[in-house]
């Protein structure tokens, strides 16, 4: 497995196997790796010759300075991980080959980047998709990975793409679980004993709307999902919806054909997001 801190470097290695018909795939990840991003490496190695996973802790998708300084950083352990699951390359630039200058450009994400995670974390999805669109410059990638996991930011990643008119394909990659249901996140190591049992009712709320969806109306739904967050001390919801997949807008009928419940909650102090695809 090769390390490249430079686009150059990345660079020098890509276009020579590009030119020979190979197939490339990008995964973007700011680290901290779990099995959720493993997966997303293995799903890449069907589906594409070459694997390129990138490590970058991307400063201009925080919003809370206290959160970018806590991100984990077990840089070691990725390596291992990845050197394990057989990916090619690791791109991991420092912020001034990613950002030499500062950049305040902006693009027309549509109204869902305002909505759920955007009204929560403003400014958010401007910062994911300025260093994923300065990854597929550099990669040029046929095909890049994103988990459910972070349902909106595929969205955007997608609406990104259009404005661009980029020639890559998005895969989305299905959410990978704690055995006991728990999303993973590079999040999770920050949750207390106490918090992680807590944390389980992101899932089950989820869970409980896809399995009483034939019983009750939409805002029943919603009703009884939020109130299993009454009552847990230390949890603290941000929003639980069912959402039209596509604009991300209140579901407004059960019989529309995208539909999908999303939840944030803070836990302790640790904001965790969840969601289930219901159809
Ligand atoms: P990060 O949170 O490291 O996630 C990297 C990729 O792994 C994302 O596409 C995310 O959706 C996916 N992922 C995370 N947890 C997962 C799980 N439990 N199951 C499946 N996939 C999971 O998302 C980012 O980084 C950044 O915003 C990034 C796109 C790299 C831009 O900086």
């Amino acid at each position: 497995m090769e390390i490249f801190k430079t686009k150059t470097a990345l660079k020098a290695f890509i276009e020579p196997l590009k030119a020979s018909g190979l197939k490339i795939a990008l995964v973007p990840t700011m680290g901290a790796l779990h099995n959720g991003h493993i997966s997303l490496i293995k799903l890449a190695q069907q589906n594409a010759d070459i694997i390129i996973c990138s490590i970058f802790v991307n400063p201009t998708q925080f919003t809370d300075p206290k959160d970018l300084e806590k991100y984990p950083r077990p840089i070691e352990h990725d390596l291992a991980m990845l050197e394990e699951a057989g990916c090619n390359g690791v791109f991991m630039p420092d912020v001034k080959e990613m950002y030499p200058e500062k950049e305040t450009w902006q693009i027309d994400l549509g109204k869902a980047e305002f909505l759920l995670e955007g009204e929560f974390r403003k400014g958010h999805y401007q910062g994911v998709t300025q260093i994923v669109n300065k990854l597929f410059d550099a990669v040029k990638p046929d095909v890049a990975m994103f988990g459910q996991k972070d349902f909106q930011q595929v969205l955007m990643i997608k609406n990104m793409l259009k404005h661009f008119n980029l020639p890559i394909t998005i895969i989305t990659c299905p959410i990978i679980r704690e055995e006991d249901g728990l999303a993973m996140s590079s999040r999770n190591i920050h949750l207390s004993n106490v918090d992680r049992k807590n944390a389980l009712v992101l899932n089950k709320s989820l869970q409980f709307v896809v399995g009483h969806f034939n019983e009750y109306s939409l805002s029943e739904l919603e009703d009884k999902a939020i109130l299993f967050y009454a009552n847990i001390p230390g949890v603290e919801l941000d929003y639980f919806t069912i959402a039209n997949g596509e604009s991300l807008e209140p579901a407004k009928s059960k019989e529309e054909d995208n539909l999908v419940a999303l939840v944030a909650a803070k836990v302790g102090s640790t904001r965790l997001i969840d969601n289930v695809i219901i159809k």
